[in-house]
C-alpha cells in the first residue's frame, strides 16, 4: 500500500519512508512510489510520451541526483527531465526571482537564499531537522506518559499538537549578508499555530540580526504546503514545448550522467 490508502490505515500497518531528510533511502520502496504516482490509479501517464519535473531541497548530494535522473532515464524510459530546487520553486510560485525561503517540511529544514533565480549554495544552511521529528517526539512523549498509542485517532492527536507547538526560534546566522529586498517564505511545517502569531517578532528578529537598513517583506502566504509544487506546475508549463530546458533520454544516452551539467543554468 502507497500513499493516502497506507495513511488511512497505518495503525494496521508497518509502515516505513523511502525518504529521510529530503534524500531518497531506500530505492526500492522509492520506485513502488514512481509506479503508483506514474501508473493507472493516479497520473496514468506513458512515461515514453512525457517529460518530468522533478524538484530536491538545496545542498541534496549529486550522487541522489545522480540515481534519479538513471532510474527516469532508465526504468521509466521519460522522454526529458528537469531537476529544480524546491526554494527556487517556492519563489517562482509567488512571482518572485529573488528572496530567501525558509522551508521546514517533513525531513529537512533550510534557509536558502535566492537572487534572480540563482540559489546561493554557500549561504544556504541545511537542518535534518523537521516536521517528522516533531511528530516522532510527540509519540515517544506520549508513549512516556503511558497512553497506548495505536490508533489513527492518535495521529490526529499528534497533528493537533504540533499546530500548538511554539516556535523556538531559528538561528540565523549572522554572516548570511543578503540582498538590499529580502522575502522571507515559509513552508508547511510552519503552519503551526505560533508561526502566525509571531510573524511581528520573527520581523523584528530579524531585522535585529542583519543589523543594516534592510527592507524586510515577510510572506507566508496560506497556501504555502502546496508552494514547491505550484512553482514547479507554472515552470514545467513554460517550458514544456522548449526542448533544449530539458535534459533528454537521447542526450542521456549518448553522453551519460554529464547531462546533468546542463542543471548549472539559471535555477540553481
Ligand atoms: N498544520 C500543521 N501544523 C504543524 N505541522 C504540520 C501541519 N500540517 C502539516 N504539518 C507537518 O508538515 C510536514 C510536511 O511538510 P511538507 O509538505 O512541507 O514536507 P515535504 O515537502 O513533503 O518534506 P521535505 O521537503 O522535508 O522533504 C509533516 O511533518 C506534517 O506533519
Ligand atoms: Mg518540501
Amino acid at each position: 500500500m502507497v500513499g493516502d490508502e497506507a495513511s488511512e490505515c497505518r495503525s494496521m500497518l508497518e509502515v516505513s519512508y523511502p525518504m529521510e531528510n529530503g534524500m531518497v533511502r531506500c530505492w526500492e520502496d522509492m520506485l513502488h512510489l514512481w509506479d503508483h504516482t506514474f501508473g493507472p490509479r493516479r497520473l496514468n501517464i506513458s512515461p515514453p510520451d512525457c517529460k518530468v519535473l522533478l524538484t530536491e531541497p538545496p545542498l541534496n548530494p549529486l550522487k541522489n541526483r545522480q540515481k534519479i535522473a538513471e532510474v527516469m532515464f532508465e526504468t521509466y524510459k521519460f522522454h526529458g527531465i528537469y531537476i529544480a530546487i524546491q526554494a527556487v520553486l517556492t519563489l517562482y510560485a509567488q512571482g518572485l526571482l529573488t528572496g530567501v525561503v525558509i522551508d521546514s517540511g517533513d525531513g529537512v529544514t533550510h534557509i536558502c537564499p535566492v537572487y534572480e533565480g540563482f540559489s546561493l549554495p554557500h549561504l544556504t544552511r541545511r537542518l535534518d531537522i523537521a516536521g517528522r521529528d516533531i511528530t516522532r517526539y510527540l509519540i515517544k512523549l506520549l508513549l512516556l506518559r503511558g497512553y497506548a498509542f495505536n490508533h489513527t485517532a492518535d495521529f490526529e492527536t499528534v497533528r493537533m499538537m504540533k499546530e500548538k507547538l511554539c516556535f523556538v526560534g531559528y538561528n540565523i546566522e549572522q554572516e548570511q549578508k543578503l540582498a538590499n529586498e529580502t522575502t522571507i517564505l515559509v513552508d508547511r511545517s510552519t503552519l503551526s499555530h505560533s508561526f502566525g502569531f509571531s510573524r511581528a517578532d520573527f520581523g523584528v528578529l530579524v531585522t535585529a540580526v542583519f543589523s543594516q537598513k534592510f527592507k524586510i517583506r515577510i510572506e507566508d502566504p496560506p497556501q504555502r504546503k502546496h508552494m514547491v509544487f505550484m512553482g514547479g506546475a507554472v515552470l514545467a508549463n513554460i517550458m514544456k514545448d522548449k526542448e533544449s530546458f530539458w535534459l533528454s533520454r537521447a542526450e542521456y544516452e549518448e553522453r551519460g550522467l554529464k547531462v546533468l551539467d546542463k542543471l548549472g543554468g539559471a535555477l540553481r
